[in-house]
Protein backbone atom coordinates (compact mmCIF):
# COMPACT_ATOMS: atom_id res chain seq x y z
CA UNK A 1 0.00 0.00 0.00
CA UNK A 2 1.08 3.60 -0.65
CA UNK A 3 1.65 5.98 2.15
CA UNK A 4 -0.22 9.03 1.60
CA UNK A 5 2.02 12.09 1.11
CA UNK A 6 1.93 14.23 4.80
CA UNK A 7 -0.78 17.05 4.34
CA UNK A 8 1.00 20.36 6.27
CA UNK A 9 -1.06 22.14 8.66
CA UNK A 10 -2.71 25.02 7.88
CA UNK A 11 0.07 27.00 9.97
CA UNK A 12 3.08 25.08 8.09
CA UNK A 13 1.20 26.03 4.88
CA UNK A 14 1.01 29.35 5.41
CA UNK A 15 4.71 29.21 6.08
CA UNK A 16 5.58 27.25 3.24
CA UNK A 17 3.55 30.12 0.85
CA UNK A 18 6.02 32.68 2.48
CA UNK A 19 9.03 30.97 2.22
CA UNK A 20 8.19 30.61 -1.44
CA UNK A 21 7.47 34.05 -2.55
CA UNK A 22 10.13 35.39 -0.71
CA UNK A 23 12.67 33.21 -2.49
CA UNK A 24 10.89 33.53 -5.97
CA UNK A 25 10.58 30.58 -8.40
CA UNK A 26 14.60 29.79 -8.86
CA UNK A 27 14.46 29.36 -5.10
CA UNK A 28 11.98 26.55 -4.65
CA UNK A 29 11.94 22.71 -6.00
CA UNK A 30 8.54 20.73 -5.29
CA UNK A 31 8.34 18.70 -8.57
CA UNK A 32 8.84 14.71 -7.60
CA UNK A 33 11.68 14.47 -10.09
CA UNK A 34 13.77 17.07 -9.70
CA UNK A 35 13.53 16.32 -5.86
CA UNK A 36 14.11 12.49 -5.92
CA UNK A 37 17.92 12.65 -5.90
CA UNK A 38 18.29 15.03 -3.15
CA UNK A 39 15.88 12.45 -1.47
CA UNK A 40 18.58 9.55 -1.19
CA UNK A 41 21.62 9.54 0.22
CA UNK A 42 25.01 9.26 -1.43
CA UNK A 43 25.51 4.74 -0.17
CA UNK A 44 21.92 4.51 -1.44
CA UNK A 45 20.69 3.55 2.51
CA UNK A 46 18.55 6.26 3.56
CA UNK A 47 15.48 7.55 1.90
CA UNK A 48 13.35 10.10 2.91
CA UNK A 49 10.91 12.67 1.62
CA UNK A 50 10.29 16.47 2.20
CA UNK A 51 7.93 19.36 2.00
CA UNK A 52 9.55 20.83 -0.37
CA UNK A 53 13.06 22.16 -0.91
CA UNK A 54 14.15 25.74 -0.23
CA UNK A 55 17.59 27.46 -2.77
CA UNK A 56 18.38 30.89 -1.03
CA UNK A 57 20.81 32.40 -2.68
CA UNK A 58 21.88 34.69 -0.04
CA UNK A 59 22.84 34.46 3.95
CA UNK A 60 19.49 37.09 4.44
CA UNK A 61 17.11 34.30 2.40
CA UNK A 62 18.64 31.89 4.38
CA UNK A 63 17.79 33.85 7.70
CA UNK A 64 14.16 34.70 6.37
CA UNK A 65 13.56 31.05 5.62
CA UNK A 66 14.90 29.92 9.51
CA UNK A 67 13.10 32.65 11.38
CA UNK A 68 9.49 31.91 8.74
CA UNK A 69 10.15 27.90 9.63
CA UNK A 70 11.60 28.51 13.35
CA UNK A 71 7.51 29.86 14.17
CA UNK A 72 5.66 27.47 12.74
CA UNK A 73 7.65 24.52 13.65
CA UNK A 74 9.02 23.36 11.12
CA UNK A 75 11.85 21.15 11.11
CA UNK A 76 14.85 21.93 8.59
CA UNK A 77 17.20 19.44 6.99
CA UNK A 78 20.30 21.61 5.36
CA UNK A 79 21.72 19.69 2.37
CA UNK A 80 25.34 20.70 0.27
CA UNK A 81 26.44 18.42 -2.21
CA UNK A 82 24.43 15.37 -0.89
CA UNK A 83 27.62 13.27 -0.68
CA UNK A 84 27.01 12.34 3.19
CA UNK A 85 28.17 8.76 3.61
CA UNK A 86 26.08 8.41 7.00
CA UNK A 87 23.08 9.87 5.86
CA UNK A 88 24.06 13.45 7.65
CA UNK A 89 21.80 15.25 4.86
CA UNK A 90 18.83 13.57 4.14
CA UNK A 91 15.24 13.98 5.34
CA UNK A 92 13.50 11.35 7.41
CA UNK A 93 10.50 9.45 5.65
CA UNK A 94 7.35 11.52 7.39
CA UNK A 95 7.47 14.13 4.23
CA UNK A 96 7.03 17.13 7.27
CA UNK A 97 10.77 18.36 6.58
CA UNK A 98 12.04 21.41 5.10
CA UNK A 99 15.05 20.65 3.00
CA UNK A 100 17.53 23.90 2.67
CA UNK A 101 19.69 22.88 -0.11
CA UNK A 102 22.59 25.91 0.02
CA UNK A 103 24.00 25.03 -3.77
CA UNK A 104 23.10 28.83 -4.66
CA UNK A 105 25.04 30.57 -2.28
CA UNK A 106 28.51 29.63 -4.41
CA UNK A 107 30.44 33.08 -4.50
CA UNK A 108 34.02 33.69 -3.43
CA UNK A 109 33.99 37.04 -1.79
CA UNK A 110 37.01 37.35 -1.40
CA UNK A 111 40.88 36.19 -1.87
CA UNK A 112 43.25 37.44 -0.15
CA UNK A 113 46.11 36.00 -1.07
CA UNK A 114 49.00 38.45 1.48
CA UNK A 115 46.59 37.05 3.88
CA UNK A 116 46.64 33.37 2.78
CA UNK A 117 42.82 33.36 3.21
CA UNK A 118 39.79 33.17 1.35
CA UNK A 119 36.17 34.03 2.05
CA UNK A 120 33.59 31.86 0.68
CA UNK A 121 29.96 30.92 0.31
CA UNK A 122 28.48 27.28 1.75
CA UNK A 123 27.44 26.35 -1.85
CA UNK A 124 30.65 26.47 -3.24
CA UNK A 125 31.80 23.12 -4.89
CA UNK A 126 35.25 21.68 -2.94
CA UNK A 127 36.79 21.64 -6.71
CA UNK A 128 36.03 25.29 -7.36
CA UNK A 129 37.60 26.46 -4.45
CA UNK A 130 40.73 24.07 -5.18
CA UNK A 131 41.04 26.04 -8.51
CA UNK A 132 40.41 29.10 -6.91
CA UNK A 133 42.76 29.20 -4.53
CA UNK A 134 45.29 27.67 -7.39
CA UNK A 135 44.78 30.71 -9.88
CA UNK A 136 45.95 32.92 -6.89
CA UNK A 137 49.12 30.99 -6.28
CA UNK A 138 48.13 29.48 -3.47
CA UNK A 139 46.68 25.47 -1.83
CA UNK A 140 43.70 24.95 -0.57
CA UNK A 141 44.65 21.37 1.12
CA UNK A 142 41.09 20.33 1.45
CA UNK A 143 41.01 17.19 -0.78
CA UNK A 144 38.82 13.75 -1.26
CA UNK A 145 36.87 12.00 -3.44
CA UNK A 146 33.59 13.71 -3.85
CA UNK A 147 35.47 16.52 -4.02
CA UNK A 148 33.75 17.41 -7.85
CA UNK A 149 30.54 17.40 -6.02
CA UNK A 150 30.55 18.07 -2.59
CA UNK A 151 30.08 21.47 -1.15
CA UNK A 152 32.43 23.24 1.17
CA UNK A 153 29.36 24.19 3.72
CA UNK A 154 28.87 20.81 3.81
CA UNK A 155 32.50 19.69 4.40
CA UNK A 156 32.40 22.55 6.87
CA UNK A 157 29.53 20.92 8.59
CA UNK A 158 30.67 17.44 8.75
CA UNK A 159 34.41 18.31 9.34
CA UNK A 160 35.69 16.40 6.16
CA UNK A 161 39.42 14.93 6.01
CA UNK A 162 40.57 13.40 3.03
CA UNK A 163 43.99 12.77 1.80
CA UNK A 164 45.98 15.50 2.76
CA UNK A 165 45.22 15.90 6.95
CA UNK A 166 48.43 14.36 7.58
CA UNK A 167 49.92 17.99 6.33
CA UNK A 168 46.90 20.29 6.68
CA UNK A 169 44.93 18.83 9.12
CA UNK A 170 40.55 18.64 9.14
CA UNK A 171 38.16 20.56 7.31
CA UNK A 172 37.80 22.70 11.00
CA UNK A 173 41.73 23.15 11.42
CA UNK A 174 41.35 25.24 7.63
CA UNK A 175 38.72 27.93 8.97
CA UNK A 176 39.70 31.33 10.51
CA UNK A 177 36.31 32.62 10.40
CA UNK A 178 32.62 31.58 10.17
CA UNK A 179 29.12 32.81 9.25
CA UNK A 180 26.31 30.53 10.18
CA UNK A 181 22.57 31.29 10.71
CA UNK A 182 21.00 30.29 14.18
CA UNK A 183 17.51 27.95 14.53
CA UNK A 184 15.47 31.38 15.23
CA UNK A 185 16.89 33.55 12.04
CA UNK A 186 19.78 35.28 13.55
CA UNK A 187 23.07 35.65 11.72
CA UNK A 188 26.34 35.08 13.63
CA UNK A 189 28.86 37.18 11.49
CA UNK A 190 31.82 35.85 12.84
CA UNK A 191 33.81 36.16 8.89
CA UNK A 192 37.53 37.27 10.89
CA UNK A 193 40.32 36.52 9.19
CA UNK A 194 42.67 36.35 11.78
CA UNK A 195 45.50 33.88 12.89
CA UNK A 196 44.97 35.13 16.75
CA UNK A 197 41.78 35.83 17.87
CA UNK A 198 41.66 34.93 21.60
CA UNK A 199 38.50 36.43 22.79
CA UNK A 200 36.26 33.67 24.73
CA UNK A 201 34.37 30.66 23.93
CA UNK A 202 35.62 29.36 20.14
CA UNK A 203 31.82 28.97 18.98
CA UNK A 204 32.56 28.06 15.15
CA UNK A 205 34.42 25.35 16.05
CA UNK A 206 31.47 24.21 18.12
CA UNK A 207 29.60 25.41 14.96
CA UNK A 208 32.08 23.29 12.58
CA UNK A 209 31.29 19.35 12.82
CA UNK A 210 27.97 20.16 14.20
CA UNK A 211 26.31 18.37 11.44
CA UNK A 212 23.62 20.70 10.95
CA UNK A 213 22.06 20.26 14.10
CA UNK A 214 22.88 23.94 15.39
CA UNK A 215 23.06 26.29 12.73
CA UNK A 216 23.24 26.39 8.76
CA UNK A 217 26.82 27.48 8.03
CA UNK A 218 26.44 29.97 5.27
CA UNK A 219 29.95 31.61 4.86
CA UNK A 220 33.74 30.94 5.69
CA UNK A 221 36.83 32.23 5.52
CA UNK A 222 39.32 29.36 4.71
CA UNK A 223 42.84 29.39 5.50
CA UNK A 224 45.34 29.31 2.16
CA UNK A 225 48.95 27.77 1.94
CA UNK A 226 51.69 28.14 -0.55
CA UNK A 227 50.97 26.36 -3.44
CA UNK A 228 53.58 23.33 -4.03
CA UNK A 229 55.51 24.01 -6.93
CA UNK A 230 56.43 20.23 -7.45
CA UNK A 231 54.22 17.00 -6.52
CA UNK A 232 56.47 13.68 -5.79
CA UNK A 233 54.48 10.20 -5.85
CA UNK A 234 55.25 6.74 -5.62
CA UNK A 235 53.21 3.62 -4.89
CA UNK A 236 55.15 1.17 -2.87
CA UNK A 237 54.50 -2.43 -2.57
CA UNK A 238 55.49 -3.08 1.40
CA UNK A 239 57.22 -6.05 2.99
CA UNK A 240 54.78 -6.48 5.53
CA UNK A 241 52.08 -4.25 7.74
CA UNK A 242 54.56 -2.79 10.22
CA UNK A 243 56.64 -1.64 7.61
CA UNK A 244 53.75 1.23 6.46
CA UNK A 245 54.52 2.77 10.27
CA UNK A 246 58.42 2.57 9.81
CA UNK A 247 57.98 4.21 6.36
CA UNK A 248 55.86 6.55 6.91
CA UNK A 249 57.85 7.54 10.07
CA UNK A 250 60.50 8.05 7.47
CA UNK A 251 58.72 9.83 4.99
CA UNK A 252 58.43 12.60 7.48
CA UNK A 253 61.66 12.86 7.97
CA UNK A 254 63.05 12.75 4.87
CA UNK A 255 60.79 15.21 3.47
CA UNK A 256 61.46 17.82 6.40
CA UNK A 257 57.75 17.38 7.13
CA UNK A 258 56.32 17.78 3.21
CA UNK A 259 54.71 14.85 3.27
CA UNK A 260 51.09 15.01 1.93
CA UNK A 261 49.44 11.91 1.76
CA UNK A 262 50.12 8.13 2.53
CA UNK A 263 47.24 5.98 1.63
CA UNK A 264 46.96 2.17 2.42
CA UNK A 265 45.30 -0.06 0.34
CA UNK A 266 45.50 -4.17 0.26
CA UNK A 267 47.11 -5.07 -2.74
CA UNK A 268 44.05 -7.35 -4.19
CA UNK A 269 42.08 -3.93 -3.81
CA UNK A 270 44.28 -2.61 -7.11
CA UNK A 271 43.62 -5.96 -8.88
CA UNK A 272 39.70 -5.21 -8.35
CA UNK A 273 40.09 -1.66 -9.35
CA UNK A 274 41.68 -2.72 -12.32
CA UNK A 275 38.70 -5.57 -13.23
CA UNK A 276 35.96 -3.60 -12.25
CA UNK A 277 36.11 0.50 -13.06
CA UNK A 278 36.95 1.48 -16.64
CA UNK A 279 40.61 3.28 -16.81
CA UNK A 280 42.01 1.64 -13.63
CA UNK A 281 45.47 -0.33 -14.36
CA UNK A 282 47.30 -2.02 -11.70
CA UNK A 283 51.09 -1.38 -11.96
CA UNK A 284 52.69 -4.25 -10.49
CA UNK A 285 52.71 -7.92 -12.04
CA UNK A 286 52.50 -9.07 -8.47
CA UNK A 287 49.64 -8.93 -5.99
CA UNK A 288 51.43 -7.59 -3.13
CA UNK A 289 49.70 -7.97 0.02
CA UNK A 290 50.27 -3.85 1.12
CA UNK A 291 50.65 -0.97 -1.36
CA UNK A 292 50.82 2.35 -0.28
CA UNK A 293 50.61 5.85 -2.15
CA UNK A 294 52.75 8.58 -0.89
CA UNK A 295 53.34 12.06 -2.54
CA UNK A 296 55.14 14.91 -1.68
CA UNK A 297 55.17 18.25 -2.35
CA UNK A 298 58.05 20.48 -2.91
CA UNK A 299 58.15 24.62 -2.22
CA UNK A 300 60.80 24.47 -5.20
CA UNK A 301 60.24 23.41 -9.08
CA UNK A 302 63.74 21.84 -8.58
CA UNK A 303 63.22 18.08 -8.63
CA UNK A 304 64.17 18.26 -4.62
CA UNK A 305 60.78 16.60 -3.81
CA UNK A 306 61.28 13.79 -6.08
CA UNK A 307 64.88 13.71 -4.97
CA UNK A 308 64.19 13.43 -1.31
CA UNK A 309 61.42 10.43 -2.51
CA UNK A 310 64.15 8.61 -4.77
CA UNK A 311 66.38 8.60 -1.40
CA UNK A 312 63.79 7.76 1.00
CA UNK A 313 62.74 4.48 -0.94
CA UNK A 314 66.29 3.56 -1.77
CA UNK A 315 66.95 3.10 1.65
CA UNK A 316 63.88 1.46 2.45
CA UNK A 317 64.50 -1.03 -0.36
CA UNK A 318 68.11 -1.23 1.51
CA UNK A 319 66.84 -1.66 4.94
CA UNK A 320 63.91 -4.08 3.16
CA UNK A 321 60.67 -2.17 4.53
CA UNK A 322 59.37 -1.70 1.00
CA UNK A 323 59.95 -4.62 -1.86
CA UNK A 324 58.62 -2.81 -4.99
CA UNK A 325 57.59 0.99 -6.13
CA UNK A 326 56.13 2.55 -9.22
CA UNK A 327 57.47 6.13 -9.54
CA UNK A 328 55.37 8.21 -11.98
CA UNK A 329 57.13 10.28 -14.41
CA UNK A 330 54.67 12.80 -15.41
CA UNK A 331 51.49 14.23 -14.11
CA UNK A 332 49.60 12.02 -16.38
CA UNK A 333 50.64 8.75 -15.00
CA UNK A 334 50.84 10.49 -11.24
CA UNK A 335 46.56 10.97 -11.77
CA UNK A 336 46.59 7.33 -12.79
CA UNK A 337 48.12 6.09 -9.61
CA UNK A 338 45.20 8.65 -7.80
CA UNK A 339 42.71 7.24 -10.21
CA UNK A 340 43.30 4.37 -9.02
CA UNK A 341 43.35 5.01 -5.35
CA UNK A 342 40.18 6.31 -5.97
CA UNK A 343 38.74 3.39 -7.93
CA UNK A 344 39.29 1.06 -5.14
CA UNK A 345 36.40 2.52 -3.57
CA UNK A 346 33.90 1.91 -6.09
CA UNK A 347 35.31 -1.27 -6.80
CA UNK A 348 33.93 -2.65 -4.03
CA UNK A 349 30.84 -1.87 -4.29
CA UNK A 350 30.93 -4.21 -7.75
CA UNK A 351 31.82 -7.09 -4.89
CA UNK A 352 28.93 -7.44 -3.51
CA UNK A 353 27.48 -6.29 -0.31
CA UNK A 354 29.77 -4.11 1.46
CA UNK A 355 29.89 -3.10 5.73
CA UNK A 356 31.35 0.39 5.56
CA UNK A 357 33.99 1.84 8.78
CA UNK A 358 34.98 4.67 9.01
CA UNK A 359 37.68 4.04 11.98
CA UNK A 360 40.80 5.69 13.47
CA UNK A 361 43.35 5.00 15.99
CA UNK A 362 46.55 6.45 17.01
CA UNK A 363 48.71 5.79 14.14
CA UNK A 364 51.33 3.32 15.53
CA UNK A 365 48.49 1.02 16.25
CA UNK A 366 46.98 0.87 12.49
CA UNK A 367 49.24 -2.44 12.25
CA UNK A 368 47.68 -3.69 15.37
CA UNK A 369 43.98 -2.60 14.74
CA UNK A 370 43.93 -4.62 11.54
CA UNK A 371 45.19 -7.46 12.41
CA UNK A 372 42.95 -7.80 15.17
CA UNK A 373 39.66 -6.87 13.54
CA UNK A 374 40.90 -8.57 10.93
CA UNK A 375 40.69 -11.96 13.31
CA UNK A 376 37.91 -10.91 14.80
CA UNK A 377 35.41 -10.36 11.93
CA UNK A 378 36.94 -13.74 10.42
CA UNK A 379 35.99 -15.63 14.06
CA UNK A 380 32.54 -14.14 13.58
CA UNK A 381 32.08 -15.02 9.66
CA UNK A 382 34.43 -17.10 7.66
CA UNK A 383 35.20 -16.14 4.63
CA UNK A 384 34.14 -12.96 5.09
CA UNK A 385 36.68 -10.38 3.27
CA UNK A 386 38.14 -7.79 4.63
CA UNK A 387 38.81 -4.46 2.56
CA UNK A 388 41.03 -2.21 4.98
CA UNK A 389 42.30 0.79 3.15
CA UNK A 390 42.87 4.43 3.94
CA UNK A 391 44.69 7.25 5.02
CA UNK A 392 46.87 5.47 7.57
CA UNK A 393 48.94 8.67 7.47
CA UNK A 394 46.48 9.74 10.25
CA UNK A 395 45.36 6.94 11.52
CA UNK A 396 42.27 6.67 9.47
CA UNK A 397 40.88 3.02 8.37
CA UNK A 398 38.23 2.43 6.15
CA UNK A 399 38.13 -1.36 7.27
CA UNK A 400 35.34 -2.24 5.34
CA UNK A 401 34.28 -5.74 4.73
CA UNK A 402 32.70 -7.60 1.84
CA UNK A 403 30.66 -10.37 1.91
CA UNK A 404 31.89 -13.89 1.82
CA UNK A 405 31.37 -15.00 -2.15
CA UNK A 406 28.54 -17.65 -1.28
CA UNK A 407 26.75 -15.47 0.49
CA UNK A 408 23.54 -14.03 -0.39
CA UNK A 409 23.73 -10.01 -0.20
CA UNK A 410 20.94 -10.23 1.98
CA UNK A 411 22.00 -12.75 4.64
CA UNK A 412 25.44 -10.84 4.92
CA UNK A 413 23.18 -7.71 5.93
CA UNK A 414 21.52 -9.41 8.95
CA UNK A 415 25.06 -9.21 10.07
CA UNK A 416 25.72 -5.79 9.44
CA UNK A 417 25.25 -4.01 12.73
CA UNK A 418 27.21 -6.89 14.64
CA UNK A 419 29.95 -6.88 12.57
CA UNK A 420 30.06 -3.02 12.70
CA UNK A 421 29.89 -3.35 16.84
CA UNK A 422 33.01 -5.75 16.68
CA UNK A 423 35.02 -3.90 14.72
CA UNK A 424 34.12 -0.61 16.94
CA UNK A 425 35.19 -2.34 19.99
CA UNK A 426 38.65 -2.82 18.77
CA UNK A 427 39.05 0.42 17.51
CA UNK A 428 37.72 1.50 21.22
CA UNK A 429 40.07 -0.77 22.53
CA UNK A 430 43.14 0.68 20.83
CA UNK A 431 42.21 4.53 21.76
CA UNK A 432 40.48 5.09 18.51
CA UNK A 433 37.15 6.43 16.87
CA UNK A 434 34.60 5.08 15.41
CA UNK A 435 33.91 8.05 13.38
CA UNK A 436 37.11 9.17 12.18
CA UNK A 437 36.08 11.87 8.97
CA UNK A 438 32.88 10.71 7.99
CA UNK A 439 30.78 11.82 10.87
CA UNK A 440 27.74 10.61 12.82
CA UNK A 441 25.10 11.04 10.86
CA UNK A 442 22.43 8.38 11.14
CA UNK A 443 24.08 5.20 10.52
CA UNK A 444 26.28 5.96 13.64
CA UNK A 445 24.18 7.69 15.62
CA UNK A 446 23.52 4.54 18.49
CA UNK A 447 26.73 4.03 18.72
CA UNK A 448 27.53 7.26 20.33
CA UNK A 449 25.93 5.38 23.41
CA UNK A 450 28.62 3.22 23.86
CA UNK A 451 31.67 5.14 23.03
CA UNK A 452 30.93 8.63 24.77
CA UNK A 453 30.52 8.86 28.42
CA UNK A 454 27.31 10.08 29.60
CA UNK A 455 29.11 13.83 30.72
CA UNK A 456 30.06 13.99 26.53
CA UNK A 457 26.19 13.05 25.84
CA UNK A 458 24.80 15.45 28.33
CA UNK A 459 26.41 18.14 27.31
CA UNK A 460 26.58 17.44 23.66
CA UNK A 461 22.19 17.57 24.06
CA UNK A 462 22.82 20.63 26.41
CA UNK A 463 24.45 22.63 23.53
CA UNK A 464 21.76 21.32 21.30
CA UNK A 465 19.28 22.86 23.72
CA UNK A 466 20.61 26.10 24.00
CA UNK A 467 20.66 26.86 20.38
CA UNK A 468 17.66 24.84 18.59
CA UNK A 469 15.63 24.92 21.98
CA UNK A 470 12.80 23.83 19.46
CA UNK A 471 14.59 20.78 18.45
CA UNK A 472 14.47 21.80 14.58
CA UNK A 473 17.56 21.50 13.11
CA UNK A 474 18.58 18.25 11.86
CA UNK A 475 16.20 16.40 13.69
CA UNK A 476 17.38 12.67 14.65
CA UNK A 477 21.13 13.11 13.51
CA UNK A 478 23.97 13.18 15.48
CA UNK A 479 22.91 12.88 18.96
CA UNK A 480 21.23 9.65 20.21
CA UNK A 481 18.46 10.32 22.53
CA UNK A 482 19.67 10.02 26.76
CA UNK A 483 19.34 6.17 27.38
CA UNK A 484 16.24 5.63 29.28
CA UNK A 485 14.71 6.57 26.43
CA UNK A 486 15.85 4.42 23.59
CA UNK A 487 14.18 1.34 25.15
C1 LIG B 1 37.92 7.44 0.89
O1 LIG B 1 38.83 7.74 1.64
O2 LIG B 1 38.13 6.98 -0.25
C2 LIG B 1 36.50 7.66 1.31
O3 LIG B 1 36.44 8.34 2.52
C3 LIG B 1 35.78 6.34 1.40
C4 LIG B 1 34.32 6.47 1.17
O4 LIG B 1 33.87 7.42 0.54
O5 LIG B 1 33.57 5.62 1.64
ZN1 LIG C 1 38.43 8.58 3.49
Amino acid sequence: MTEMPYTPTPEEQDALRRIRDRLGPKGWVDDPETLAPWLIDSRNVYEGRCLGMAKPATTQEVSDILAIAYEAGIQIVPQGGNTSRVGGATPDPSGRQLLINLGRMNAVRDIDAANYTMTVEAGCILKDLQDKAESADRLFPLSLGAEGSCQIGGNLASNAGGINVLRYGNARDLVLGLEAVLPDGRVWNGLRRLRKDNTGYDLKQLFLGSEGTLCIITAAVLKLFPLPKERAAALVALSDLDAAVTLLEQARTASADALMSFELMPGFALDWAERHVEGAKQPFDTTYDWTVLLEIGGTRADGSAGQALEGLLERAYEDGHIVDAVLPQSEEQRSQIWFLREAIVDAQVREGAQVKHDVSVPVSRVPDFIRQANAAVIEMMPGIRPYPFGHVGDGNIHYNLSQPVDMAAADFATHREALQRRVHDVALSLDGSISAEHGIGLSKREEMLRCKSDVELETMRALKNLFDPKGLMNPGKTIPAARAETK
